[in-house]
């Protein structure tokens, strides 16, 4: 990308709001293991839940798996060559536990530990800013088989492999997340089943919750014990504000029932030790066996909280034939234009947020872990270059860091360090398999060619605006 290709895509007031962020911010993009690798076989790898739920018929989208995946793991110095290039200063990657340790626990498989060394010394070299994510969702199938998180010992599992990770990388990398979105790896896993390992039991979700929440907190201490000092940890769940037009007492009851749901489940233990008060009545599941310190290790303080937003939730009533009164959580207000996923795209939604989390908890340092949108993307060939023009993606960009920047300057946010778009580029996602375009970089899946969009285009040239 030349200088020329970055600058007529910034706008003048882009350039400002580029400069309004502290110089010390840090912006990068964001994948996980799964998503991206491929190499599902190679190298002694072991399988994961996803491996399994993803070959079983009917659960994802065309039967696709992440096998092949962007095949990032034999395309890792290319990939990272093309975040040099878009001037990320940070990256937020996933290890695979399974690549690492085959069956979970005991014997390490060393060309997997070679692998996220050499992506680290890579990165490292380019002067990018590794920030490591242990756990997003894909559970060695070995741990599955005796119970996976609703059996306790999988969170002493993951300490000890936390500890594993933190003490080879732990010399070059400083910024550790233990896990990505635990409300999917419990309700999208457990609840519901539409993730992996694909159980619909929602009597089971406190149990699979806590034992996640523990394995944090068991991880933490062990974790530190590794890392140099000034390494920083931290967790990243998915939030969302959540909104009704409606004013009635019984609805707002259910808004705040809803954020006890979405948000206070994984935020209250975290930040004040313990379960919202009525949650698991409500969610009308079995209350988790919470031994004498679990609450203190999971309440052990962090030093930064991660954030993925991508979009609010509307909330409305609805009067049943009988009488009864039922309530609906849409991902979008009713009648307006959506992402591809059908989200709405609304940034007031995350400075309401930051607002909401500025007021409720004490947050040292929040980090925008994700963000992002998926739409329809059409490569196109413009004076004989090939181009992505994917403008709503590049709005959606805009819109948030926008937000962000606003929320700052009124200072109604927790102090905000970093953001990370998600994603790098096109991925596998989860259930929708490569239906979903999140990427700034454009993958054709049966090429595996890279071409940066737009959007791509618009971030570089923010980046080298600032
Ligand atoms: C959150 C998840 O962490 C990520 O894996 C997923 O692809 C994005 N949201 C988009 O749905």
């Amino acid at each position: 990308m030349n200088k020329e290709q970055q600058t007529h895509i910034l706008s003048s007031t882009d350039a400002a709001l580029a400069t309004s962020f502290p110089k010390d911010f840090l912006w990068g993009a964001a994948t996980s293991a799964y998503q991206i690798e491929g190499a599902a076989a190679e190298d002694g790898r072991g399988p994961s839940i996803w491996d399994r739920f993803a070959a079983t018929p009917g659960k994802t989208y065309q039967g696709e798996t992440g096998e092949i995946a962007t095949d990032h793991y034999h395309r890792m110095e290319q990939d990272v060559a093309l975040m040099a290039e878009l001037g990320l200063r940070a990256y937020r990657f996933s290890i695979s536990w399974s690549r690492v340790l085959p069956t979970g626990t005991g014997a390490v498989n060393q060309a997997g530990l070679d692998f996220y060394s050499r992506l680290v010394d890579c990165l490292l070299k380019h002067n990018i800013q590794p920030l490591a994510t242990l756990y997003h969702w894909d559970l060695p199938t070995a741990l599955q088989d005796q119970g996976g998180w609703e059996n306790r010992a999988t969170a002493e599992a993951f300490a000890d492999y936390a500890e594993l990770m933190t003490r080879h990388l732990g010399d070059r990398i400083d910024n550790w997340i233990t896990h990505n979105e635990p409300w999917c790896a419990t309700y999208l896993g457990h609840g519901n089943g539409v993730h992996a390992p694909g159980i619909k039991n929602i009597s089971v979700v406190g149990i699979v919750a806590h034992h996640l929440l523990l394995s944090h907190g068991l991880a933490m201490p062990r974790m530190r014990a590794q890392l140099k000092p000034g390494a920083r940890i931290g967790i990243a769940p998915n939030l969302f504000p959540v909104y009704s037009t409606e004013t009635s007492p019984a609805v707002l009851e259910r808004v705040e029932r809803e954020l006890d749901f979405r948000n206070r489940w994984f935020l209250d233990p975290v930040f004040k030790g313990h379960y919202p008060e009525h949650l698991f009545k409500h969610l009308g599941c079995q209350e988790p066996d919470i031994q004498p310190g679990d609450m203190e290790l999971i309440s052990a303080p962090i030093d930064f909280l991660g954030m993925n937003y991508y979009n609010p939730l509307r909330l409305q009533s609805e009067q049943q034939a009988g009488g009864e009164t039922t309530f609906e959580v849409l991902n979008a207000a009713p009648g307006i234009a959506t992402t591809e996923m059908g989200w709405e795209v609304y940034p007031q939604g995350l400075m309401d947020l930051l607002a909401w989390l500025q007021q409720s908890y004490e947050i040292p340092e929040l980090i925008i872990t994700e963000n992002g949108s998926a739409y329809v993307d059409q490569l196109t060939s413009i004076d004989g270059e090939e181009r992505i023009v994917d403008e709503q993606r590049l709005q959606y960009f805009r819109g948030h860091i926008t937000a962000i920047s606003s929320a700052l300057a009124q200072k109604k946010t927790p102090p905000i360090t970093a953001y990370f778009a998600w994603s790098l580029m096109d991925n596998y996602e989860w259930a929708e398999g490569y239906s979903k375009r999140f990427g700034i970089i454009y993958v054709d899946f049966a090429t595996q060619k890279r071409v940066i969009k737009d959007s791509g285009r618009w971030y570089a040239a923010f980046l080298a605006a600032r």
